[in-house]
């Protein structure tokens, strides 16, 4: 059996822990947390061994900790890295590369320059096969794989006939659990947003996509506002919401008035986290003008990203195909079904 540990218990650490603990094909060897804090009982309360830096052991004195994270990396197959944005890669080169184990960083990471963790960053849609054999890949960040998810079964319908595609993300401020995060009052303008570069790197540098982005003040899921301009064969807006139908991770909903509806809908059906793990297509807002198609999704920040978490997990331990890999995680994640709820609350009516 491989093991596995998470290197980080923040929201997406803990996430991805409680997913992948009722995978019966790996181990999970526990997690690391670098805080003595409320949230080492909390890890501990849900079954998980907690493991915390060697050379800060004492400050968890009050704490039931299984051992230091040195010794958990020693034991495992592979690590799942879940530490802030950029920490990462310095865990890549003090601990994961001596050590030869496989590792999958987060969106905060970077695949260019001399900090990259990786030369692949994944989207399990567009690039599965080239994780296979990999020893370090980067998972894209929330709204890299929303926009992947997006852009990918456009690009494979329409091809050529797409002339560009313009974006802006309207990013949320903080998650739901960060509550010592504050949630300030103002409209932040994000400078040279990596987003794009990040998509274009599966896509390929010339892909005719330009994306600007704004932070604004809410816990409530990313916005995406998308206008597609064609060259020729412009599609109505039924083609357009066809074309995702049966995409797995993509939910096509109607008339919801704000992107909290759909968290209190996933709270009152008791999904995990109240997380949807998917990207929800404002179908009422999609419009067609000359020859653009304007549409606007919504992105689970926290949730989209740990099945992909799971999917690239099995392409590295496993080396599965991409069916089986999808097969296997829809019996962790449910996704089909949590859609299938999803539209039939939010449908056309
Ligand atoms: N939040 C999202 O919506 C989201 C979505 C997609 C991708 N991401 C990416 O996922 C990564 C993690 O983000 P997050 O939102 O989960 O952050 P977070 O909530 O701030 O959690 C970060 C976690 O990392 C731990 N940590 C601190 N130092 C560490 C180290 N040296 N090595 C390993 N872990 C360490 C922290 O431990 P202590 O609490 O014990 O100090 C904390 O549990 C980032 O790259 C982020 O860009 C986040």
């Amino acid at each position: 059996m491989k093991k596995v540990f998470v290197n980080g218990y923040g929201s997406i650490g803990s996430r991805i822990i409680q997913f992948i603990k009722d995978d019966p094909e790996i181990e999970v060897i526990g997690v690391g947390k670098y805080s003595p804090d409320s949230k080492v009982n909390e890890a501990i309360e849900m079954g998980f061994k907690v493991y915390v830096p060697e050379k800060n052991q004492n400050a968890f004195s009050d704490f039931t900790i299984t051992g230091n994270i040195e010794s958990a990396l020693d034991q495992s197959d592979l690590v799942i890295d879940a530490s802030p944005g950029g920490q990462g890669f310095k865990n890549k080169k003090l601990f994961y590369e001596p050590r030869d184990i496989l590792s999958i960083y987060q969106g905060g990471e970077t695949i260019e320059g001399e900090n990259a963790v990786s030369n692949i960053l994944f989207n399990s849609k567009v690039n599965y096969a080239d994780a296979i054999g990999k020893k370090h890949v980067m998972q894209g960040s929330c709204n890299v794989t929303g926009m992947g998810r997006i852009l990918e079964p456009l690009r494979n319908t329409f091809g050529n006939s797409i002339k560009r595609f313009d974006v802006t993300l309207i990013r949320r401020w903080a998650d739901l659990e960060q509550t010592n995060e504050s949630v300030i009052d103002t409209i932040e303008l994000t400078q040279s947003p990596h987003h794009g570069e990040d998509v274009k790197s599966y896509f390929g540098r010339d892909a005719p996509l330009f994306v600007r982005a704004i932070k604004v003040p809410t816990r409530q899921m990313h916005l995406h506002i998308m206008d597609i301009r064609f060259e020729k064969n412009i599609p109505s807006v039924d083609e357009i919401h066809e074309i995702f139908k049966n995409e797995y991770g993509i939910a096509t909903l109607w008339n919801v008035k704000g992107t909290k509806d759909i968290r209190d809908f996933a709270g009152k059906l008791n999904f995990s986290f109240k997380d949807t793990n998917m990207i929800h297509i404002h179908a009422n807002m999609t419009k067609k003008i000359d020859d653009t198609i304007q549409i606007m999704y919504s992105d689970d920040q926290t949730g989209i990203v740990i099945p992909e978490n799971h999917i690239l997990l099995q392409a590295m331990l496993f080396e599965k195909s991409y069916d089986d890999a999808i097969k296997h995680t829809e019996k962790l994640f449910n996704m089909s079904e949590k859609k299938r709820l999803l539209e039939s609350n939010f449908n056309k009516k």
